[in-house]
């Protein structure tokens, strides 16, 4: 093969570009998955990005974001900016993968393999950096963190991530253990739910168990609330239209002849879309006054929408599968929405954009994210990174 078609045809310079890489990032990947870190607290992780960076001769900036790394590509032509997007946060959960590179950090693991998605999005720095000249446009390299419910990327994005220069569009990926590795996979339109929570507070009439006549049991209130709360997701909200009210904690009284002074219940709403959010937040704060009304407590709500829905963008994602596609053959196929939440929704709501699944599912194993026990297949990083890289390509051709 001549190097004229070699350059011609992306496929193969992408491939042995990622293969190259891949040792090395594997060993990334086990050193910071050794060296778990939580949200904003991702220093010797962000220090390991921009290391990395420099050595491969990329612009990049830290600090963005708290602890957030933003890295710039500039192709050979002009053309639109791209952002991809990969968080670097570990969680509270202690390892039991018994692993040679397992967590030293009591405690904390990375059982979402967001090391994983670092280790990816470095290697996809790699590829671009050698591609650079037939890019037509700029890559803006995004290493988030506290993506675990902690705010890192409204934290990214007040800290101007989306200018200078501004983003265009954006990809996300995540890695998908029920995929198996070598296979990925996208849903069109909304893939991930908005995660909203409550907190309701019932406060009534404390007093002897034995004269229930002489006060007002928040218990009981808050027993019927929690049954009636069934009826937003069953009799309110559209058949067709998903959503999720889940009560994760009911937290009242002290003991056995005492009637409480007040009950505390906890929970979180997903919803798929703008409507069914509206209408479910709405049903569960009448549900609150209409039980205050007729069982004399007093009922106090704190109600905070968290992330929006994460909507993929018809015009990143099919460029991206097509990519994909031609780059590794048809080993993408289209997977359902989660009720999970993600905060590149942030991202996704101002920009076109797009979230890739990386199948991560190690042959013989049955992993779970968020488990003690998670081992994502490690072939995922160099598939990864050939699939993200095709897709910049093709975004910015
Ligand atoms: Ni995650």
């Amino acid at each position: 093969m001549s190097t004229t078609s070699l350059a011609n045809d992306p496929t193969t310079a992408i491939a042995t570009l990622a293969e190259q890489a891949a040792p090395g990032l594997i060993a990334i990947r086990r050193d910071i998955h050794a060296h778990p870190e939580l949200g904003f607290e991702e220093h010797r992780t962000a220090a390991t990005v921009a290391a990395e960076l420099t050595r491969l001769g990329i612009a990049h900036r830290t600090g963005i974001g708290k602890t957030g790394v933003v890295g710039l590509i500039e192709g050979g032509r002009p053309g639109p900016v791209l952002a991809i997007r990969a968080d670097m946060d570990a969680l509270p959960i202690a390892e039991e993968t018994g692993l040679p590179f397992a967590s030293t950090a009591p405690g904390l693991m990375h059982a979402c393999g967001h090391d994983i998605h670092t280790a990816t999005l470095l290697g996809v720095a790699a590829v671009l950096k050698e591609m650079a000249p037939r890019l037509a446009g700029t890559v803006k390299l995004v290493f988030q963190p506290a993506e675990e419910g902690l705010g890192g990327m409204a934290a990214m994005i007040a800290d101007g991530v989306m200018d200078a220069p501004r983003v265009d569009m954006a990809l996300g990926f995540h890695n998908q253990p029920d995929l198996p590795v070598g296979r990925f996979g996208y849903v069109r339109g909304a893939t991930l739910a908005a995660s909203d929570r409550f907190d309701i507070t019932l406060t009534g009439k404390s007093g002897h168990a034995a004269a229930p006549h002489t006060t007002i049991d928040p218990i009981m209130a808050g027993v019927a609330l929690v049954a009636q709360m069934q009826t937003v997701v069953s009799r309110e909200v559209p058949p067709l239209r998903p959503a999720v009210v889940t009560v994760g904690a009911f937290k009242g009284g002290t003991t056995h002849n005492i009637i409480a002074e007040s009950c505390l219940i906890q929970g979180t709403v997903r919803t798929l879309d703008p409507m069914t959010r509206d209408l479910a937040e709405a049903a569960i704060r009448r549900l609150c006054e209409g039980v205050a009304a007729g069982m004399r407590v007093r009922a106090d709500i704190k109600y905070r929408r968290g992330t929006p829905p994460l909507r993929n963008d018809d015009r990143v994602l099919d460029p991206a599968i097509a990519a994909v596609a031609a780059q590794l053959g048809a080993v993408i196929e289209e997977g359902r929405p989660s009720m999970g939440g993600e905060d590149f929704a942030l991202m996704a709501d101002l920009v076109p954009s797009f979230q890739l699944r990386v199948g991560s599912g190690a042959p013989g194993r049955d992993d779970r994210l968020h488990n003690a026990r998670y081992q994502p297949d490690e072939a995922s990083i160099p598939l990864g990174v050939q699939a993200l890289s095709r897709a910049a390509l093709e975004l910015l051709s």
